[in-house]
């Protein structure tokens, strides 16, 4: 089928590359003259493993296109998915500026009856509002499609082609059914709802994982003063189907572009109902204060930190990823910046995003032997494949003395110990010289 996908973010880009992958026509459409350029020679503007790889070989097959005239584009084609960004605003709800702005060139492009897939994550009743913006603005027929995306950054691809539901939400059957066709070759079970309730799957889906993050990271602090280790103790829970393994890593709190907007919004849309929803707000509040977990333990190891070269390896808020949107990283800095440490930074790809907010206030390191060297303290921010890889022999090798605190439990305590270096991971409570008054 003829698709124009509007947006080429993280969203649109993944959403038009697969689509064309699974054999429509995809033209992507951006305002960004500077993105479509760099795109149409195959460069993303994102980092996604194995993306590029994936629009060089669908533009080569004419199935996938790039430009920034929506009228064009929409000439013959009657669907269009909508995946422009949804930020936040400062009291917590979803910006749908970008949105409405879409909406009203979808209305002035339309020359038929078109489809219209929102795959942005809007709250509860947006779509319906959308589709009373668009037939203002036009004489044809919209039919409206909520499509939510569960693309995670780093893995967006895999989730794509092998996730575990497609959920397709609208009122109209036909229309419906024809996004359903459309989906068919990703050969991923489907899940059809009413409009609503797709809108709704998106936040109650990203605000439950947030909260067993933040449960879990609950446990880990109580295991700290009751000799119990948070990750036999996550596995032993993970056991049980009913709860089941994934997102029960502690650690040092989620971060991104979706938790924390997505659970902010739920929050508010709950506001706006008259619901105190006050399980997602201790959530929230959990997270926040996992955030500066290393900062604390780093104040009772190291008195007086004015000066002192503390070093942070990983920035992103996960691995595979150059996103720093909410990491942890973020806040630690701000912290230490405070207590007046002399910060060194390194990040395999994230530099860059971490160095535009924090400028020359911290040193940036070329890699991980310069950023520990001499330190008081390495600090663990993101479990990079290179960072778990590092050989504790090097910690004892290059630091002043060596304190390591691990915010995202990669290394073996007994290798630690055995040659001596000072070792805290989030969660484990059976070293008694390291249970905390958090
Ligand atoms: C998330 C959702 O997973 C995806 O479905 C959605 O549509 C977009 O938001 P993403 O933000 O890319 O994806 O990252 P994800 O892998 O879910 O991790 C989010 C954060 O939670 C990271 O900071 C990660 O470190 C943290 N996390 C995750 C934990 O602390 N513990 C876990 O067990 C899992």
């Amino acid at each position: 089928m003829e698709i124009v996908v509007i947006g080429t973010g993280y969203v649109g880009l993944v959403t038009g590359v697969s689509l064309s992958e699974i054999g429509h026509q995809v033209t992507c459409i951006d305002t960004s003259i500077e993105k479509i350029t760099k795109l149409k020679k195959s460069i993303s503007p994102i980092y996604e493993p194995g993306i590029e790889e994936l629009i060089e070989k669908n533009v080569a097959a004419n199935r996938l296109f790039f430009g920034t005239d929506l009228q064009a584009a929409m000439k013959n084609k009657k669907i269009v998915y909508l995946t422009v960004g949804t930020p936040q605003n400062p009291d917590g709800t979803a910006n749908l500026v970008y949105l409405e702005a879409a909406a009203i060139d979808i209305a002035k492009s339309m020359v038929q009856d078109t489809i219209v897939v929102v795959k942005s994550t809007v709250p509860v009743g947006t779509n319906e509002k959308i589709k009373k913006l668009i037939e203002e603005n036009t004489q044809f027929n919209v039919a409206m499609v909520s499509n939510p995306e569960f693309l995670r950054e780093g893995s967006a691809l895999v989730d794509v082609f092998e996730g575990d539901r497609i959920v397709l939400g609208a009122n109209d059957k036909k229309a419906l059914e024809t996004i359903a066709e459309v989906n068919n070759a990703f050969a991923i079970p489907i899940y059809k709802t009413n409009l609503e309730s797709a809108e709704m799957i998106k936040y109650a889906s990203n605000a439950f994982l947030a909260t067993k993050i933040s449960f879990i990271n609950e446990i880990a602090n109580i295991c700290e003063k009751t000799g119990a280790n948070i990750e036999q103790v996550s596995t032993g829970m993970g056991l049980d189907s009913r709860i089941g393994s994934k997102f029960l890593n502690a650690g040092i709190g989620y971060g991104g572009s979706c938790f924390p907007k997505d659970t902010a919004a739920l929050s508010q849309i709950a506001g706006t109902v008259n619901h105190d929803f006050k399980l997602l707000k201790a959530v929230i509040e959990v997270n926040e204060k996992q955030k500066l977990k290393l900062v604390d333990v780093l104040k009772t190891e190291v008195s007086h930190l004015q000066g002192k070269k503390i070093a942070l390896l990983g920035l992103a808020f996960k691995p595979e990823t150059d996103d720093i949107r909410e990491s942890a990283s973020q806040v630690i800095i701000e912290n230490l910046l405070v207590a007046g440490a002399n910060i060194h930074v390194y990040d395999p790809i994230a530099q860059a995003g971490i160095q535009a907010v924090f400028g020359d206030e911290i040193v940036y390191e070329k890699d991980i032997e310069s950023t520990i060297i001499e330190a008081e303290a390495v600090l663990i921010i993101t479990e990079w494949d290179e960072i778990k890889a590092i050989k504790p022999a090097i910690f004892k090798k290059l630091m002043r003395q060596p304190i390591v605190l691990d915010g995202r439990l990669i290394y073996n305590k007994a290798e630690m110990s055995s040659l001596g270096i000072k070792y805290y991971s989030v969660g484990d409570g059976t070293n008694a010289s390291y249970k905390t008054d958090y």
